[in-house]
């Protein structure tokens, strides 16, 4: 199974915070696809990131869908469905977040998310090469990771569907080291030249 942890990359999250939540805030629907979230740390720690910078009326209106392959020996539906984590993954998060959104659990060495990140965010299997969405209308698809798993024409295809699935002026985010494919550069505009967030055109 692919361990992850709590704001594994915070340059991205703080991109997400600066230039992503201010334009989608006032969104009737805010709907992010975590597309490969392996535990759900990811789909957490963006959880965590919409809260601290929306309203509470506009945090209602997030939904964060996280899918990740449907592979036996993978048990992320249950780890995310639970919402308990051990110490290492989340001995990186800031104090005072960790403090406001987690609890000891009854577990030894592990602790539960709190509910209201944990409401908002929903797993569903699901294979990226299918090509197949999860929905329209994304305002943020966030795929970290993944994607150097994909033969290159694969990557594209992907990177076509995560497009088509965003809404206009949606966004996508990706790893640091994921450079776009100059087959899909004319359908986004870099949002900034610190981070792999792009924004539809
Ligand atoms: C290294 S983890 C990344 C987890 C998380 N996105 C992060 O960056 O912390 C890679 C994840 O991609 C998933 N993955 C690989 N190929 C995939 C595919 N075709 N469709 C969906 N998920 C895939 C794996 O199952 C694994 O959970």
């Amino acid at each position: 199974m692919a361990f992850t942890y709590f704001f594994r990359d915070l340059v991205t999250l703080h991109a997400v915070r600066d230039y992503v939540i201010p334009e989608l805030r006032s969104h009737r629907y805010i709907n992010v696809w975590d597309a490969g979230c392996a535990m759900g740390a990811e789909a957490y720690s963006l959880a965590i990131i919409f809260k601290e910078n929306l309203s509470s009326y506009a945090f209602k209106r997030l939904k964060i869908y996280a899918t990740d392959l449907d592979e036996e020996s993978h048990d992320f539906g249950r780890i995310i469905r639970e919402g308990v984590y051990p110490e290492k993954a989340v001995k990186r998060i800031p104090g005072d977040i960790f403090r406001k959104y987690f609890l000891p659990d009854g577990k030894p060495g592990h602790f539960k998310i709190a509910d209201e990140i944990m409401r908002c965010v929903s797993f569903q299997k699901h294979d990226l090469r299918s090509l197949e969405p999860m929905r329209d209308g994304f305002g943020l698809v966030v795929c970290k990771n993944v994607l150097l798993h994909l033969k290159p024409s694969e990557r594209v295809d992907v990177i076509r569907m995560f497009h088509k699935c965003l809404k206009a002026g949606g966004f996508f985010a990706t790893e640091q080291t994921q450079k776009m494919p100059s087959e899909t550069g004319r359908l986004f505009k870099r949002v900034a030249p610190n981070v792999q967030l792009f924004q539809k055109k």
